[in-house]
């Protein structure tokens, strides 16, 4: 079972940085991150950051999609919202599956996934707003949001793709390939029902 949203008390670890306190069983030491992916040959510490980023956002994503789904009154973007959701919550699965191939821990939220689970969160305020706007925008917004997130997903899988092309041969490099055959495809389908469904309505009020 993935870990949807991880605290001190799920065994959440961390980096002390200047505003950040991390009590002594909490902290991670960067020693121990230089020894992610050593047969990557490249900056391990570095790796588990964005790692835990990517991960970040695909944990954010599935919040993302449960308060879609809750909020939306159409039955033909529940469905899709609940699909895709449900991919994104495999997707942490595989995530954290990665990390731990790689030689990391799951449960170490760098400073980068930080700011991105602050960032996601900021978004999900937008969509509480709906006292202060109309039913019809606050639908264009919802598919600007998911789309605006897609994409980043998009981007991210894709970025992996090219980092397993950079790594040397090894079962690094086959454990980050396969994690990014399986999840870019779905991926892919996401951002283009985004887009999609997000033009469509536009096209469809605008009467053109
Ligand atoms: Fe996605």
């Amino acid at each position: 079972m993935p870990t949807l949203s991880i605290t001190a008390e799920k065994g959440g670890k961390s980096l002390p940085t200047l505003m950040t306190i991390v009590p002594p069983d909490r902290e991670i030491s960067f020693e121990a991150l230089q020894k992610f992916a050593t047969e990557s040959k490249g900056n391990g510490a570095f790796l588990a950051d964005l790692l835990s980023a990517v991960t970040a956002h695909e944990r954010c994503g599935v919040h993302l999609y449960n308060c879609l789904f809750e909020q939306t009154t159409r039955d033909e973007w529940a469905d899709r919202l609940e699909e895709f959701g449900d991919q994104t919550k495999k997707h942490v699965g595989i995530c954290e599956n990665l990390i731990h191939h790689l030689g990391g821990n799951s449960m170490y939220v760098s400073p980068w996934a930080r700011l991105t689970e602050d960032q996601a969160a900021k978004t999900l305020e937008v969509l509480l707003m709906s006292g202060s706007t109309d039913p019809f925008s606050m639908e264009l917004v919802q598919l600007e949001i998911l789309l605006s997130a897609e994409l980043k997903c998009h981007s991210n899988w894709h970025l992996l793709r090219e980092i397993a092309q950079r790594m040397p041969d090894s079962k690094e490099k086959e454990a980050l390939h396969q994690a990014v055959e399986k999840v870019e495809p779905e991926e892919d389908e996401h951002v283009e029902w985004a887009r999609s469904t997000w033009q469509k309505e536009i096209f469809s009020r605008s009467k053109l």
